[in-house]
Parts: C-alpha cells; structure tokens; sequence
C-alpha cells in the first residue's frame, strides 16, 4: 500500500476537555488513486491530511507513506517527506501576502526537483492574467487556484486537499476537479480530497466517510465518471 494507517489516535485538550479528533482511525491508499473523504464538520477530516501530509504527529497508532515510516518520523525527515513526495491545498490557501501570485508558485518550484512547467499550470488553472497581482487582489476562488497551481507546480506523489472547491462556484469548482483529475491521469498523482459536496464522491476511485474520528466507511466507487459530468 502507498499509504497505510493503523490506529491513529490524536488527541486535543486534557482531561474533561479532551477531544479526540482521531480515534482509532484505519485507513489504506493505493497509489495513483483519486480517494475522496466526506464527512461533517468536526469529524477530523482535517486532522487526518495533517498526519498523512506529515504536518502534524499522532498520539498513538502508525502512520507509513511509501514504506517510511511517517508516524515516527523527527522533524528533519518530516520536512524532507513533505517536500519530496507532498503537495498540501490548505482549506483557507495560506497564500504568501506579500508575493505576487507567479511569485507564491516560484517558492515552490525552485525547491522542487521536477516541477511541471509554470505556463502550463498557471494557463491550466486560468490564472496566467493575474500573475503579478497580490493574493489580496484576487478573490476567494482565484486564490483557491493560485493555491492549487503552488500545490501541483512541484508534481508531487500526493496531493493532499482540504476543502478543496468550498470557497468556488460551480463554475471554478469543475475546472479545478477536471484539472486535479488531468494531474492524476498525467502523472499518476494519488489525490486525497477533503469535501462536503456529495457530488464530488462520484469522480473518486475510492469513497471514504468518517465520523467522530473514525472511519465509518470505505468503498471503492464502482460507477466513476468524470469531472466533466459531476453535477455538482
Ligand atoms: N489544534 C486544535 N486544538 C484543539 N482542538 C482541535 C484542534 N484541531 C482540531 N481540533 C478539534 O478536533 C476535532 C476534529 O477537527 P478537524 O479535524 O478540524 O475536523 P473537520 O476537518 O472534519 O471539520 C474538532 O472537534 C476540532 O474542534
Ligand atoms: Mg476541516
């Protein structure tokens, strides 16, 4: 397995105020698959892309990615991971204020050993015409795709996205997944995706709900069709 998860645990707040944002979470992931994890709000959705994306360490439990053992990984080696192999679409973009957008994308791309070709990306995601604007310049959506093209720009193993259409219109929201879904074709890229949109599940090889910190279910999507036909 590419990534394999046993048992994770992960705990916020001691004593009467603890929450278990993971608690005993198992999860598998074959690579240059498209897995899309639903689940409400709370859930630990975000917790458990931290810990595969290596940003965050587990209580308890194992946590391999490529056969590395994450789960004990120092620091050191956790940045190399996460630089090597992962691509992460924060939920709120954690773009670079005061970069211009084809700036915020070079950070990633000069430390990359592969990356992909900028006007590639900066035209796939429709952005070449804000290139030299200020994240604060551009609106929701339009930093959600800068976001995604500092992600990609890389070609990471893994792309890893939380929320990753919450903040687009239907519009956006399909260019983005018909993109995501080129990289996966293209590349091989395994691609984790965090949603609410129901609709978003049916392009996925793999559909994973979880509830109080638990996987609740894990099915492969028999009935898969392309981003292009969601009806989102
Ligand atoms: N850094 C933190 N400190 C305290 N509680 C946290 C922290 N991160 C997450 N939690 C709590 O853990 C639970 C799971 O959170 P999260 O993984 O963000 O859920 P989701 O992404 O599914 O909305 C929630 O109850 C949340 O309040
Ligand atoms: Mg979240």
């Amino acid at each position: 397995m590419f990534i394999d998860l046993k048992n994770a645990k992960k705990q916020y707040g001691e004593g009467e105020a603890a929450i278990y944002a993971l608690d005993g979470a198992d999860l598998s992931v074959e690579e240059g698959k498209i897995y899309v994890i639903l689940g409400p709000s709370g859930s630990g959705k975000s917790t458990l892309l931290n810990m595969i994306g290596g940003l965050d360490s587990l209580d308890s439990g194992s946590l391999s990615v490529e056969g590395r053992n994450i789960g004990k990984a120092g620091k050191k080696e956790l940045t190399e991971y996460r630089r090597g192999l992962v691509g992460f679409v924060f939920q709120f973009y954690n773009l670079i204020p005061d970069l211009t957008v084809q700036e915020n994308i070079e950070v990633v791309s000069d430390i990359s050993d592969s990356p992909l070709d900028i006007e590639e990306v900066l035209e796939a995601l429709n952005i070449e015409k804000y290139r030299r604007r200020f994240p604060k310049e551009l609106s929701g959506g339009q930093q959600q795709r800068v976001a995604i093209a500092r992600a990609l720009i890389k070609n990471p193993k893994l792309l890893l996205c939380d929320e990753l259409t919450g903040a687009l219109d239907t519009k956006s929201s399909r260019q983005v997944l018909e993109f995501v879904e080129k990289v996966n074709k293209q590349f091989g890229t395994t691609i984790i995706i965090i949603t609410h949109n129901e609709a978003i599940a049916a392009m996925a090889d793999h559909i994973i709900r979880i509830k109080d910190g638990k996987i609740a279910s894990d099915d492969e999507n028999q009935d898969k069709i392309s981003a292009r036909q969601l009806e989102l």
